[in-house]
């Protein structure tokens, strides 16, 4: 296992940039390779392949894509409006998108030149990639003490689905962050680690993390969570999420759902981990949610790191090694909506909230950042 040397995200002045260079995890865990982002197109291709993922990173990227394009002389009204494009169900994505533009607009309405403006874009996508360092912490240290509450004696056994670390954050992630906490306590027995299907981020990825934290972990096809339950090997599951409606309704990657209504069955606590920008006031309900729908291959093809060396056999016309009969058909939406009222509870930089309700979302979205 290579020890993670490359930061997931950081921005290259000249001479090497400008550009915004991302550990490409598409090639994890076989190898650390980084991915040069010069233009908005490069960033929205990584974006769009999943090289740079999950909410919270999203926004990162997308708020130096800006500063990106600012810095090259670009359309940046144009840039943002394609980064904000890219994928349509992080809200996070379109956050950072649009605070860095923001910036660099009332940097230029203030009269700052070309070169003023740009910097007041990069200094923006700075200060969101700090804050959510911070935010990752108190979301670990709030969602350790929730855990101590549900379940104050002995070992833990948490389950956790698709990749929520050090991968998709400024700090160590959003549920992953918490578990990482747990193990830190002594309190993590074991992380079950969903496999994630169909682009496998929990054993690519989430099982990387895990060994990187020498964490005790399993990774386990996603069909196997429902005899693990049953055999009471379950004590809390642990996810985050993607964009969580007015209404508390938790869009994340598909697979979520189908654990929320095993928890609820099993009577295990179901418990989200988000920062705040991942709240959507403006998007009233779970139906109200755009779930990004990816290509059939990605379900009728195995994923194939390019590290790998090639698939040693065909490869499909996406790229993996095929594994249905050519043309098949396939659904495959990118993520689910689990309804709030199978979610214990939403843990987050300002606290937690539980039950998730619509007047307790709004609360938080008011409150100001307190401990
Ligand atoms: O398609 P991905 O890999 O970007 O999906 C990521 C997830 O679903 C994560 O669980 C989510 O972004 C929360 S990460 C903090």
């Amino acid at each position: 296992m290579i020890d993670q040397q490359v930061p997931v995200a950081r921005w290259a002045r000249p001479p090497e940039g400008p550009a915004l260079v991302l550990l490409d995890q598409t090639r994890l865990p076989l190898e650390e390779a980084e991915q040069v982002c010069s233009d908005v197109p490069a960033l929205v291709a990584a974006i769009r392949s999943l090289a740079v993922r999950g909410a919270p990173l999203l926004g990162i990227a997308g708020a130096y894509g800006v500063a990106l394009a600012a810095a090259r002389g670009d359309d940046v009204a144009g840039a943002a409006e394609r980064l904000a494009r890219a994928r349509p169900t992080a809200v996070n994505l379109a956050y950072g998108v649009r605070r860095s533009e923001r910036a660099y607009n009332a940097a230029v309405e203030g009269g700052a030149d070309p070169s003023g403006a740009a910097a007041a874009a990069l200094a923006e996508a700075e200060a969101l990639h700090r804050e959510d360092a911070e935010a990752s912490e108190r979301m670990a240290a709030h969602g350790l003490a929730l855990l101590e509450q549900l379940l104050p004696d002995g070992g833990i056994r948490l389950l956790t689905h698709c990749n929520t670390g050090r991968l998709v954050s400024g700090g160590h992630g959003t549920a992953f962050a918490v578990v990482r906490a747990a193990h830190r306590a002594g309190r993590l027995r074991r992380l079950w680690v969903d496999e994630t299907r169909p682009l496998l981020q929990g054993a690519r990825l989430t099982a990387y993390e895990a060994a990187r934290e020498g964490m005790a972990y399993s990774v386990l096809s996603d069909n196997a969570a429902g005899s693990l339950f049953a055999a009471g090997e379950v004590d809390a599951v642990l996810i985050g999420a993607d964009r969580i409606a007015a209404d508390g309704s938790v869009a994340n990657k598909v697979g979520s759902y189908p654990l929320a209504v095993l928890a609820r069955h099993h009577q295990v606590p179901f418990v989200v981990v988000a920062p705040v920008t991942t709240v959507d006031p403006d998007t009233p309900d779970g139906a109200a949610i755009v779930v990004e729908q990816r290509s059939a291959h990605e379900v009728t093809e195995l994923p194939c790191p390019s590290a790998a060396g090639g698939t040693g056999g065909a490869e499909g016309p996406g790229g993996g090694v095929p594994i249905a009969p050519p043309g098949s058909a396939a659904y495959n939406p990118a993520f689910d909506v689990t309804p709030p009222g199978l979610v214990t509870a939403l843990v987050t930089e300002r606290g937690v909230v539980s039950p998730v309700t619509e007047n307790g979302l709004g609360e938080l979205c008011s409150m100001s950042l307190s401990g």
